[in-house]
Parts: structure tokens; sequence; C-alpha cells
């Protein structure tokens, strides 16, 4: 009797150990399942599954704290110095050459990514070649209100060029000045075009000179240095903006922007991972009338990281989202020149009226062109075009 007693407690304890332990396996099963379909999940564009082809295999938050784009006004006059109409005027004839099944109108609708201050996309308006619904994104709110203020349009918007889905689609996409550098995912950027182009529709990317990559290689790129100088009359009809840094500028009030963009440090950019930190650097002085210093403030210094796309992954990318690249070269677009806001009146006359801020006062640049007036082709901005296939 004894014994079958100690029998049964026996049983009861192996068959309460066996139970024990098939539930620790279940709970870690359990456990290790509900983490793998957790993180398969793409959460933002960063944690998006990665292809063989996407590079952007790390987390890069630095490439936001670009401080100049939260400065928008300081950035926009910073950059004046590019042609905005030759621009404008160049992209659609790269359109005219490369995108399939054009319509009769010979306007496009245009969607660019990173938009900033928006002058190519007003510019674009302006001269009359663009459809309605053409927008401009950008992911930073203060440059979308700037250049809703400037504009006097609601044709911006936030938007994540690494992810976004707008629904409509375009016959062109533009991503200018370097964009692409900032992209926190090649794959989520390609993924974007492809659904924002219709077939046979191009996007046109400026980015990097295979030129300045080997300079970056190398170590002997330099930062580039100009000056920009507006009355305070030409300044506030650009920007619209009359405060800077609490400071009303006044009509006879000198605002002068000297500029020095490039590699922080001759090893600034790594091999290993196509990081290059940059630096940008916008001193901005205003003189009031008497001469007496009313701002004298460096902007944007520090600028931040960015991450340097070479052409051969971005052939190799698109044909995984239904793109191929059609055209890459080194040429300008359009190009800084000598610029005089008469001059500009002068050439596109009556095509400039009606758009808000271009064309109006008078800005000088200095240490960008040779003689007063003279346009010189910018031959270092790299130029690739990818057409979504039919
Ligand atoms: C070099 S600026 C170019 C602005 C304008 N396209 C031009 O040509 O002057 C880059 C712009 O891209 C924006 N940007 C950075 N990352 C972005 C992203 N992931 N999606 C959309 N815009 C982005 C910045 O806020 C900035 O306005």
């Amino acid at each position: 009797m004894k014994r079958d007693l100690l029998k049964y407690i026996s049983l009861v304890y192996l068959v309460v150990i066996i139970l024990a332990a098939q539930c620790v396996q279940s709970f870690t099963f359990l456990r290790s399942y509900l983490r793998l379909t957790r993180t398969n999940q793409p959460r933002s564009p960063t944690d998006r599954p990665r292809s063989e082809t996407d590079v952007f295999d790390f987390h890069l938050p630095s490439l936001h704290s670009h401080r100049i784009y939260d400065t928008p006004a300081i950035y926009d006059m910073n950059f004046i110095i590019r042609d905005f109409e030759e621009e404008a005027l160049f992209l659609t004839e790269i359109y005219g050459d490369h995108a399939q099944n054009q319509d009769s109108s010979m306007k496009i609708k245009v969607l660019e990514f990173g938009s900033g201050p928006g002058r190519h996309i007003t510019t674009g308006y302006g001269l009359n070649i663009l459809k309605p619904g053409s927008i401009g994104i950008d992911s930073n709110p203060k440059m979308v209100e700037y250049a809703k203020m400037r504009s006097e349009t609601n044709t911006f918007d936030v938007g994540d060029m690494c992810d976004y889905d707008g629904k409509n689609t375009f016959d062109a996409c533009w991503v200018l000045l370097n964009t692409l550098a900032h992209a926190t995912s090649l794959d989520g950027f390609l993924e974007s075009v492809s659904k924002s182009l219709r077939p046979g529709g191009v996007c046109v990317v400026e980015m990097f000179s295979s030129e300045d990559v080997e300079r970056f290689k190398d170590g002997t790129a330099e930062p580039e240095d100009w000056i920009v100088e507006f009355d305070g009359e030409e300044y506030t009809s650009l920007t619209k903006t009359e405060e800077l840094e609490g400071h009303k500028i006044q009509e006879d009030d000198v605002v002068t922007l000297s500029s020095s963009y490039g590699p922080a440090r001759p090893d600034a950019y790594d091999s290993k991972t196509s990081m290059l930190d940059i630096d940008l650097e916008v001193k901005v002085v205003v003189n009031d009338k008497r001469g007496d210093v009313k701002v004298d403030k460096v902007f944007g210094e520090g600028a931040g990281k960015m991450r340097v796309v070479e052409v051969e992954e971005l052939a190799k990318g698109c044909e995984e989202y239904g793109m191929e690249l059609v055209r890459d070269a080194n040429e300008g677009l359009g190009g800084w020149r000598e610029l005089s806001w008469e001059n500009v009146e002068e050439e596109v006359g009556e095509d400039l009226e009606g758009i808000e801020g271009e064309g109006e006062g008078g800005g000088e640049v200095e240490g960008k062109g040779e003689e007063e007036g003279e346009e010189q082709v910018n031959d270092d901005r790299w130029i690739c075009v990818l057409r979504k296939i039919i």
C-alpha cells in the first residue's frame, strides 16, 4: 500500500515536470515567433526590409540635422545664385529627350522631392511649362511653410522621399542639388519614385559628379566660397521675410551672405559607408544705412552628414523597381551666373510676370562668374535620368 502511494506520487511528479517543460518550450517559441514577426514589419523607411541593393543599411539620424534647412530664408538667399529659369527649361528639355508617350500639350506634371524653398516649381509655373497639379514635397515643415508663404500657393507639402505614396502619378520627378544624399533608404526612395511616375515618365536626379566623388575619396575636394549681397528691399521682396533674427530689415539696409560649402576635412569621406561630413556655413551681416551692424551671425554651421550615392548603385537599384537608367552625364543644369535681377527680367521678359518673388530686385553675386552678366556653365553637376518602364 505504502509502495503504491510512493509510485503514484512519483508518477504525478513526473507528469508535472513534463508539463512544466512543455510550457517553458512553448512560451520560448511563442516569444521568439512574436519577436520575429515584429521585426519583419517595417516601422519606418529606415527599418524596412532591405534588398540586396539597399546599401543604406544603418540608421542615419544625423542626415536630418542640417540646421541650414531650419532657416529657409537664409538657405534660399544663399542658393539664389542659381539660374532657375534656365534650370527649369533644361529639366523640361530632358523630359522631351527621354520621356515616352508624351502628350501634345508641351507641359509636364512634376513632383519635386526635397523642394526646399520651391523655386524650381514656382519658376516652372511662371514659365507656363508645368501642368496643374505639379507639386513639391519636403520633409522639413519649415521649408514647406516658407515655400508656401513665398509663392502664396498650396503647391507644397510635407513628405518623405523615402516613404512617399501620394496616390497621384506624374510625368516627371525632380530631385535636385544633391537632395538624394539625404535619403535614408535607397530602396525607399526608388519605390517612392516608381509609385509616383506614370509609365514612360522620367525622374531627373542631380547628384555629386564622378569627379567630386573621386576628390572626396582622395581628400582633395575643397569647400566652395561665395558672397551674395542684397539691399533691404531686394531681400524682403525675394524672401517676403521682413524680420531677420528679430531685426526688421529696412529698404536701405545691406544684407550680405558669405558662404562656404564642402567637405568638413580632407578625410571627411568614409569609403566604407559612403558617408561624407559636410560643412555649410553661412555668415549673414546686415548693415544699416549708416554702416552700423544690425545682425552678424553664422547659420547652419556643421551642416552634417551626406550619403554619397554613385551612379552604379542607382542603375542597379532602379531595375528592381521597374525603371531604367537612360542618361547619366556630367553636364550643366543651368549654371551659376553673375546674377543681376534686372538682367534676368530682361531675358525672360514677360514670362516672369505674375511669379511672386522671381525676377525682382537686383542681387549681386561675387566669386562665381568672371564679368558682370556673364554666364558660367556649371559642368560639375551630375545628371541621372531614370525612366519608368512601360
Ligand atoms: C539641398 S536641399 C534642395 C532644395 C531644393 N530642391 C533646391 O534645389 O534648392 C535638400 C532639401 O531636401 C529636404 N529633405 C531632406 N531629406 C528629405 C527627405 N527624406 N524627404 C524629402 N525632403 C528631404 C531638405 O529639407 C531640403 O529642403
